[in-house]
């Protein structure tokens, strides 16, 4: 079973002259440790689909129909409270424009650690050995 899982993902804008389909069917899986490039045009819908998958669709925007499955559980349908408690520790993502969401003072590593101490009772080492384990053992500065 995959790490995660998105079949069928459509999400929609609703608007005055209808419904319109922003993510039309996607399906794709990512493993525990495969990296997942998405290429295509701007608009395509590459930011729509990461954003249904972490529960971050600015309203009117909506899931319109499939499934996402996080380890096995759907993730598509929690109430945001339950989501906001999945996002962060099991599921996160660094935006566009990565100056305002990374720190170019610290290494990526470092605030990988920072993450997984602010969601999990861990030391550094061991948050550190986490993100290596996850396939962040790439980063020199770690
Ligand atoms: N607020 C909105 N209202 C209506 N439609 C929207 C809205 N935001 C996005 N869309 C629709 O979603 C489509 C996909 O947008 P998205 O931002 O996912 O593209 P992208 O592939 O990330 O593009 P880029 O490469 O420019 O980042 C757009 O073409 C647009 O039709
Ligand atoms: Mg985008």
């Amino acid at each position: 079973m995959a790490l995660l899982e998105v079949e069928n993902l459509k999400v929609e804008f609703p608007t005055r002259k209808g419904v319109l389909t922003a993510v039309d069917n996607v399906s794709f899986s990512v493993e525990q440790g495969e990296i997942l490039g998405v290429v295509g045009e701007s608009g395509a819908g590459k930011s729509m689909t990461g954003a249904a998958v972490i529960g971050l669709l600015e309203p009117p925007g909506r899931i319109g129909g499939g499934q996402i499955c996080l380890d096995g559980k759907r993730i598509d349908n929690l109430p945001p409270s339950e989501m906001r408690k999945v996002r962060g520790r099991h599921i996160g993502a660094i935006f566009q424009d990565p100056l305002t969401s990374l720190n170019p003072l610290f290494t990526v590593g470092e605030q990988l650690v920072e993450t997984i101490r602010t969601h999990l009772p861990m030391s550094a080492t061991d948050a550190q050995a986490c993100h290596r384990l996850a396939g962040g053992s790439q980063d020199p500065g770690a």
